[in-house]
């Protein structure tokens, strides 16, 4: 009998270009396992929100998707008009077995695709695209309010030439959220081998100084969230009106964790998050900070936005 689990009632449909079709059962919700994305981690994804109006910031998550295929030389057979289309057909479909839902989390995977179980790339048949809607569920309003904890990772970071690309080689991502639930954190954060700040398991990390600079890590060092970009673009007025003194890229060492006014998670999941604890320490006076809830509002006006 095949196995079944509760969290599949989440998922609204899901399009292979391998069967060629979307289905809504989460049975048929699957890939073949001579795919190299399955056995070699050999494909690029990305996770995107679907706000009930629009899909948020679709086009730059295309667009870091097109700079990870490049990145592992994985033709992207698809334009971005296409996706779109195959995106917009799951949540028509998944919709009408969740006509209350009005949010969806949206994944899309380009992988080498099938061929035998070797680690050669050119064994493959060609690329294929998978998407899957899922329910959307959203922070609870407590962790927005009240804030979260973050810790210090011991897990050793991805190596520049691979921390801002989006492939599904993620075990060390995996490996810093299981270190976050094993150790009762909400999440945490890695450094790198120099000490700097990079990033959580898949958020970034950013901070506003007391010098009231907001400061987020140099590119190499994580992935380009579009979540951060975004918040950073909305937070330029902030600068103008003299509520923030500067945005920029820095090195991010501990102490400047430490020290910070304001310390924030940022990622499609989660939108802005304060973080009020950093390894068993309260930020400032250990309550969300003025800047982190502005930004917080101005990222969901942001998203409500019709186009
Ligand atoms: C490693 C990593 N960093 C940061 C992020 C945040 O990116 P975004 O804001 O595009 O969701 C993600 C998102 O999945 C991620 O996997």
């Amino acid at each position: 009998m095949t196995k079944t689990h509760l969290g599949q009632s989440n998922y609204w449909a899901m399009y292979s270009s391998w069967f060629g079709r979307v289905v809504t059962d989460p049975n048929w919700m699957l890939v073949p396992i001579d795919d190299h994305l399955v056995h070699r981690g050999d494909g690029v994804f990305e996770a995107l929100k679907w706000t009930g109006e629009r899909v948020y910031l679709f086009d730059q998550h295309l667009s870091r998707l097109r700079q990870s295929a490049a990145r592992i030389a994985l033709p992207l057979d698809w334009t971005d008009e296409e996706i779109k289309e195959l995106v917009e057909r799951c949540i028509v479909e998944g919709r009408l077995q969740h006509p209350s839902e009005i949010e969806a989390m949206i994944r899309i995977f380009v992988s080498r695709g099938p061929g035998n179980f070797s680690a050669n790339p050119y064994d493959s048949v060609g690329p294929q695209l998978y998407i899957v809607v899922t329910r959307f569920q959203p922070v609870s309003s407590e962790k927005r309010k009240v804030g979260v904890s973050l810790g210090r990772s011991g897990v050793m970071g991805k190596p520049q030439d691979w921390a801002p690309y989006k492939t599904c080689n993620y075990l060390p991502n995996v490996m810093v959220k299981k270190e976050a639930v094993d150790r009762g954190v909400d999440f945490m954060v890695g450094f790198d081998s120099l000490g700097f700040m990079t990033e959580s398991s898949t958020e970034n990390v950013v901070i506003v100084s007391q010098r009231n600079e907001l400061l987020k890590p140099k590119k190499g060092l994580i992935l380009q969230g579009t979540t951060m970009n975004r918040v950073f673009e909305l937070a330029r007025p902030l600068v103008e009106k003299g509520i923030l003194d500067r945005i920029q890229e820095e090195d991010i060492t501990q102490e400047m964790v430490m020290g910070a006014k304001e310390v924030m998670i940022l990622g499609t999941t989660w939108d802005v998050l304060p973080v009020t604890i950093f390894d068993g320490k309260k930020i400032g006076k250990g309550v969300p900070g003025l800047i982190t809830c502005k930004l917080q509002e101005l990222l969901l006006a942001d998203q409500s936005k019709k186009s």
